[in-house]
Order: structure tokens, then C-alpha cells, then sequence
């Protein structure tokens, strides 16, 4: 049945798992939340209701559902109250804006992500995989095993750092900034967690970290935008970007908000694309034909070829179904609705989970099979737009979607060109959801081709 809105609340409330005394589904979110909503979705089907304590949460797993609401305008739909720790970073940049400020700020943004801009990205993100080769050959040499996320998630911040502010930013400004972009992720991390809030003004050593990275963070960028401003360069990275946007007024950026989009641009674009990045390395390290395939098709078309790389394509794909990096979405009703014939209440969190959806057994063939080859025209014609959603929908579908996909391509094609990755023997990883789908124990050995 397809989602509608209505002022009233007539239609049944959805089924929903059991819950304990107080806390509800807590617990076992708290043990298992890939695990637990992928059963409610089973027990419960495409809609269903979850107590948490006094609060209620709606799991969606329908697809046309998913797309009705992220495509619904923001005064049916809105991305709700969840976001207050991500806005202690990001302030009001793209991500966490609203209305009429999002409208203006996404008009401004936009140019900076046009094919033809990212094109100029290119030179830099060249620049930054390169050093990093750097990184593979001495592990090569060693033989060592090393934690691949973690190098990835340096390179993936590297390579924002570059976008956002060209070649020109010295060794030691780059690596004071990643350092506390990476304190402030992991505060923003452990709070979309904690369901128990310690109040604000308690100084507990994560806050007391996180409120000097903060510090550190804001002085350099502020100290960058002003550096910036006064040499009046008309640089072609993202900054310059920002400083040339005009809004409809043809009024510039402040200061405050070219620096909350740098923040957001920082966690919304380093961690999704690192850690998709390491779970396709891992899925490539377990099936070894499917990893030939690539090494054939970069073999074959060179690594710049990027629009040619077309398997290494769908391996990036199929990797995202199985692991998607954001993999979950969360909006809210502006008022009473109904889903699939059941009733939600206006300002409830509805969750879409793409890891939930990306595997559900009716939707996919052999569901948790790796297989890129789903992707091609003719398999994938028939799929619903919204069974498949790594980057979200509607108007605030990711900005950095076509960049992302370039770099990643760009970033395997140059790995596998020289390096040859293995999983260590009897190496268990794990999904592990925070913000983003982490690969938990991911570790690796490198070989020289
Ligand atoms: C594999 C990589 C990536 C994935 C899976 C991903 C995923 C997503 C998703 C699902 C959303 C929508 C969230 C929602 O609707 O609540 C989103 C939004 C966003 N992403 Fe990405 N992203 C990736 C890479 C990037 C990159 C590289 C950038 C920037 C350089 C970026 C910048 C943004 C921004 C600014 C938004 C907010 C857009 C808005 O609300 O208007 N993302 N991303």
C-alpha cells in the first residue's frame, strides 16, 4: 500500500517486537542493531513500531514508502531533532540545515560538485593517493599486518583536506587539522550512541577532549578562511568555491557559514567513502575472481580511464548493498501519517535502514551473496529505485555521490594496480554501525604485485 499523510490517526498502529520493562528495545539495540532490526523487519514486515522507554521509533523497510518520504518536501518530512550532535560540529552547513537556509546554501554549494569542477579535483586527489602509495609499499616490504580502515580513513581525510583547500596548505596544518576532525567524529560517534545523555555541563574526558579539538579546529579553519580572504586568490578548490558562491541577493558566505560547510563537508565526506572503501577491500580479498576481474578491467583500460572502469563499477556497488557506509536514515513527520495502511504519529523518528532493505531476501536474488554482475543493465532494470539507496533520495540526497564514486574508483584501480591485498588467516570482521558501517577487525597483509 503506498505511503500517504493524514491528519489523524484512523489506520492501526504497526506490529512491533516485544520490549523490556522501562528501557523497551534498548537492550538489544544495544547488543546487536543490524541483527535486531533486520528481525523486526521479518517479525514485523515493512512498517514497525519499537518502544524506547517513553519514546517510540518506526522502522520503514518498504521501498516505496522510503521513496515517498524522502522525497516528500521538507514541510511533510524533515530530518526531525536527531541531529544536535552532528550540529555541534557541522553548525548549520548543508547537512543539518533547514528551510528556506538550506534552500540558499544548497543553490551556493551545488557548482562547487558539477562534473566539471570535480574534474579539477582530480589534480589533488591524484596528488594525495599517490603519497599514500607510499604508506602500501613500506607494509609490503614489512610484511606486516596492518589495520587497512585506519589508513583509509587518513587517505580519505587527506584527500578532503585537499579538496577543500588545494595543494597550498602546509604538512603541519593538514595533519593538526585531520587529528581533530578525527577527535571530533569520534565525540559525534559515541553521542549518536548514548541514549542516556550526561548532562551538558558535566566534564567528562571525551567532552574535555572534544571541546579542544573543537577549539583547535575552528582557529586553524577560521585562520585559512582569513588567510584566504586576504590574498583574494581565486582558487579553484572547494573554499574558493565557497567564497565565490553568491546567494539570490547576491550576498556572500560569512565566515560561520563557510566554516560550518567545511566542517561538513569533513565528516560527511571522509568517513562513508573510507569505510566503503575497506569493506570492498575485503570483500575483494574473499572472492579472488571477482578481484582478478578488477585487476583485468585496470590491467586493461589503465587506472584514469575512470568512465571505463565499468566491473570495478559494480563491484563498488554491490559492495555498497552489502555494506552500505551510511546505513541509516532517519526523518520525521511534520504530522499524523500513514505508511503501508499503518499510523504514525507527527515528530516520530521514522528509520530506513539501507543495510536492512539492501538485503531483504524478497527484493534480491541469493540476498547475501557478493555479485556484481546484478548490477549489469540487464539484472538491475527491474529493481525499485528505492531498494537500493547507499546515498539517500529526494532533495537531500548526497552531495558528494558522483565524487565519491570517482575517488573510490581512483583509489582501488591504483591499489590493485601494484598491490595485492590478503586477509589473515582465521580473521573475523564484523559489521559494526556507529554513525557510519565500520568494518570491526579488518585487519590485512599487503603483497607487491
Ligand atoms: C561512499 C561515500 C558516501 C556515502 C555512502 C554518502 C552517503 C550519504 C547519505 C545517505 C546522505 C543523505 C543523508 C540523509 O538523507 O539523511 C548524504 C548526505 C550528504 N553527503 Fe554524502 N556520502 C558519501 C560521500 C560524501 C562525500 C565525498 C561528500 C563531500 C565531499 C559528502 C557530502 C554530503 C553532504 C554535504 C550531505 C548532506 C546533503 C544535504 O542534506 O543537502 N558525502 N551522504
Amino acid at each position: 500500500m503506498p505511503a500517504s499523510t493524514s491528519t489523524t490517526l484512523s489506520a492501526p498502529k504497526p506490529p512491533g517486537p516485544k520490549g523490556y520493562p522501562f528501557v523497551g528495545i534498548l537492550p538489544k539495540i544495544w547488543r546487536n542493531p543490524l541483527g535486531f532490526f533486520q528481525s523486526v523487519y521479518e517479525e514485523c514486515g515493512p512498517v514497525a513500531c519499537m518502544g524506547l522507554g517513553k519514546f517510540t521509533l518506526y522502522l520503514v523497510s518498504d521501498p516505496d514508502s522510503i521513496g515517498k518520504i524522502l522525497q516528500a518536501p521538507e514541510s511533510e518530512f524533515w530530518k526531525g531533532e536527531g541531529l544536535k550532535a552532528a550540529g555541534t560540529v557541522m553548525g548549520e552547513g548543508l547537512a543539518t540545515s533547514h528551510g528556506e537556509k538550506w534552500i540558499q546554501q544548497h543553490k551556493m554549494i551545488r557548482p562547487a560538485f558539477s562534473r566539471s569542477q570535480l574534474e579539477i579535483y582530480m589534480k589533488p586527489l591524484n596528488e594525495t593517493i599517490d603519497e599514500t602509495l607510499a604508506i602500501f609499499e613500506r607494509l609490503s616490504t614489512q610484511q606486516t599486518i596492518f589495520d587497512l580502515p585506519e589508513i583509509l580513513n587518513q587517505l580519505t581525510l587527506r584527500i578532503i583536506c585537499k579538496t577543500l583547500f588545494g595543494s597550498e596548505l602546509g604538512e603541519r596544518q593538514a595533519s593538526q587539522l585531520c587529528q581533530a576532525v578525527l577527535i571530533a567524529i569520534e565525540y559525534i560517534n559515541h553521542a549518536a550512541w548514548s541514549f542516556i545523555p550526561i548532562p551538558e555541563a558535566i566534564p567528562t574526558p571525551k567532552r574535555i577532549r572534544f571541546k579542544k579539538a573543537m577549539k583547535q579546529l575552528d582557529d586553524l579553519v577560521y585562520s585559512i578562511i582569513r588567510e584566504r580572504r586576504e590574498s583574494g586568490e581565486d582558487d579553484s578548490d572547494l573554499l574558493g568555491q565557497m567564497l565565490k558562491a553568491r546567494d539570490d541577493q547576491g550576498q556572500a558566505m560569512s565566515d560561520v557559514q563557510i566554516r560550518d560547510e567545511i566542517m561538513t563537508t569533513f565528516v560527511a565526506g571522509h568517513e562513508t567513502p573510507a569505510n566503503g572503501l575497506a569493506w570492498m577491500f575485503y570483500l575483494l580479498a574473499k572472492h579472488p575472481m571477482i578481484a582478478a576481474r578488477v585487476d583485468d578491467e585496470v590491467e586493461r583500460e589503465g587506472e584514469l580511464n575512470l568512465q571505463n572502469l565499468e566491473y570495478t563499477e559494480r563491484v563498488i556497488k554491490e559492495s555498497m548493498r552489502l555494506y552500505p557506509p551510511a546505513w541509516i536514515i532517519v526523518r520525521s513527520p511534520k504530522k499524523d501519517t500513514e505508511l503501508c495502511g499503518f499510523s504514525i504519529p507527527k515528530e516520530s523518528p521514522i528509520l530506513m535502514s539501507q543495510y536492512v532493505v539492501h538485503r531483504r531476501p524478497d527484493l534480491w536474488k541469493n540476498a547475501d551473496e557478493f555479485n556484481p554482475d546484478r548490477w549489469l543493465p540487464e539484472n538491475s532494470k527491474a529493481h525499485h529505485r528505492y531498494q537500493y539507496f547507499p546515498f539517500g533520495g529526494g532533495a537531500r540526497v548526497c552531495i558528494g555521490q558522483t565524487y565519491a564514486m570517482m575517488f573510490m574508483k581512483l583509489i582501488i584501480a591504483k591499489l590493485t594496480k601494484e598491490y595485492q591485498f590478503e586477509l589473515p588467516q582465521g580473521q573475523k570482521v564484523t559489521p559494526r554501525p556507529l554513525t557510519t558501517l565500520l568494518p570491526k577487525n579488518l585487519k590485512m597483509l599487503v603483497a607487491k604485485r
